[in-house]
């Protein structure tokens, strides 16, 4: 903690939601009922929720303005128009393709690139997005730098993409089985980890040598840019909309699920360049999501989302935000608590691993780890882990390195002082550390099955 003095809330509160403070028999109640999958837990178990910064945001009044302004034109709503202007101003792409959330992008992005037996490399994959590519009949290809594997490593762009395995990808199944790259800005499951401009660069450049696309998961875009503006030489004095726009001067489109760097409830875009693809993109549009002048959302949501892509990009807005985030991390790694360094932008990720080395990978140590947080707290954080990795297609469990959990940080909702309280309840987690059980499956889903799984303790 030493001398770092961490920002101040750069906003007053308006509105309060209360929350519900349990005890501890109700909490044992509820994992219980819950298949010990926080997932399932409600919000009335619930008293501090990290579970995701996925669409729990806080909107700002200026958005909640732009609500009421909604034009629920079935087609050519006014708040398209915004969306789209916020896009092309903001991130530079020509097409905008309004989708219900990030996934419903990854849906059109994979049918409409992804032939049978492609390869789409990634830097580490996510699993709705890893899931689209493989229904589309893609192989998933992680190129990310090794470094993103270890916990301790404090490597300042964890996020990047290393061009070796990448060319040797490109070498061993030749660019025509390659329709694009897929690059995370910042990647969720590496710890919430930037890329540097540099990467994004190189990647672009080869990826074009090669007639191959770079496609980014815009998702957590702006908090990468603020770790540009902080770490990387010669962005110290560009502000955050020079950064972003930069950003994707390297790229040929993105999908964005608007629930985190949109800081709304609800909303998502694939955004292209390319007028070919964007044809075949808004064909699609109308068959899962909706005309391609609202897609998946209300002209009040595609409102609220246009101001908020214009808000994230404050610098004080997001500085505070990493700070936040920081702000626990710091606290945890002061009392000895094995984290994932360096602090990510969204949240703070826990080590199953150092927490309960007695547990092997496959009786899911974050998985109870993540139970036991919030029954010493009321805590709601998240596994991922093996749980989160799933079965390969030969139906085995996939091994992650990391076996995580992740508190992560929803924006301009939680204070400092609630953060105070989640360290404490992790505290309690690892000085109990010692003979707390694995667990085992009672339900699993055969798809994302972190969502719905039950478990119970192992004896
Ligand atoms: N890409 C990344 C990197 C994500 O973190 C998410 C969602 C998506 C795509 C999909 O977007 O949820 O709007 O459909 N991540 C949430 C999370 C669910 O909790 O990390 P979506």
């Amino acid at each position: 903690m030493e001398s770092y003095k961490y920002m101040a809330e750069p906003y007053k509160i308006k509105m309060v939601e209360p929350i519900a403070v349990t005890t501890r028999e109700q909490r044992e109640e509820a994992i219980k009922r819950a298949g010990y999958n926080t997932f399932l837990l409600t919000t009335e178990d619930v008293y501090i929720d990290l579970l995701t910064d996925s669409g729990t945001n806080a909107m700002s009044d200026n958005q909640w303005a732009g609500l009421m302004l909604g034009d629920e034109a079935y087609a050519g709503s006014k708040n398209f128009r915004h969306l789209e202007q916020a896009v092309r101003e903001l991130y530079g792409f020509k097409y905008v393709v309004p989708t219900h959330q990030g996934r419903g992008a990854e849906n059109l992005l994979s049918q409409i690139m992804i032939k049978q037996g492609d390869y789409v490399p990634g830097n580490m994959y996510f699993t709705t997005t890893r899931l689209h590519q493989e229904l589309n009949g893609a192989i998933f290809r992680d190129v990310i730098i090794d470094e993103a594997h270890e916990p301790e490593n404090e490597h300042p762009f964890k996020g990047n993409i290393d061009l070796n395995k990448l060319q040797a990808l490109i070498d061993e199944v030749g660019p025509e089985r390659i329709p694009y790259i897929c690059l995370a800005v910042t990647v969720n499951l590496a710890g919430g980890q930037p890329v540097s401009m540099e990467n994004m660069k190189a990647v672009y450049e080869l990826a074009h040598k090669y007639g191959i696309k770079v496609m980014f998961d815009a998702t957590r875009c702006v908090e990468n840019a603020c770790f540009i503006k902080h770490r990387e030489p010669g962005y110290e004095n560009k502000s955050i909309r020079e950064i972003v726009k930069e950003m994707f001067s390297y790229a040929d489109g993105c999908t964005m699920s608007g629930k985190k760097d949109g800081i709304v409830n609800i909303g998502g875009f694939l955004a292209l360049n390319d007028e070919e693809l964007y044809q075949k993109a808004t064909a699609l549009v109308v068959v899962y999501e909706g005309m391609p002048s609202y897609g998946g959302m209300s002209g009040r949501d595609m409102e609220a989302l246009a101001r908020g892509l214009y808000e994230a990009v404050d610098y004080n807005y997001v500085a505070h935000r990493l700070d936040q985030v920081k702000y626990l991390g710091d606290k945890l790694i002061a009392e000895g608590i094995p984290v994932v360094k360096p602090i990510g932008g969204h949240a703070v990720f826990l080590d199953a691993r150092q927490f309960y080395p007695h547990i092997p990978q496959d009786q899911f140590p974050a998985q109870m780890l993540a139970a036991q947080v919030y029954l010493e707290s009321g805590v709601r954080s998240m596994e991922r882990g093996i749980v989160s990795a799933g079965r390969d297609p030969e139906g085995n469990h996939r091994f992650p390195k990391l076996e995580l959990v992740r508190l992560t940080i929803p924006r301009r909702v939680y204070t400092y002082a609630h953060l105070d309280v989640v360290v404490d309840g992790v505290k309690a987690a690892w000085n109990n550390r010692h003979n707390v059980p694995g667990l085992r499956f009672v339900y699993e889903p055969p798809v994302l099955r972190f969502f719905t799984a039950r478990f119970e303790p192992l004896k």
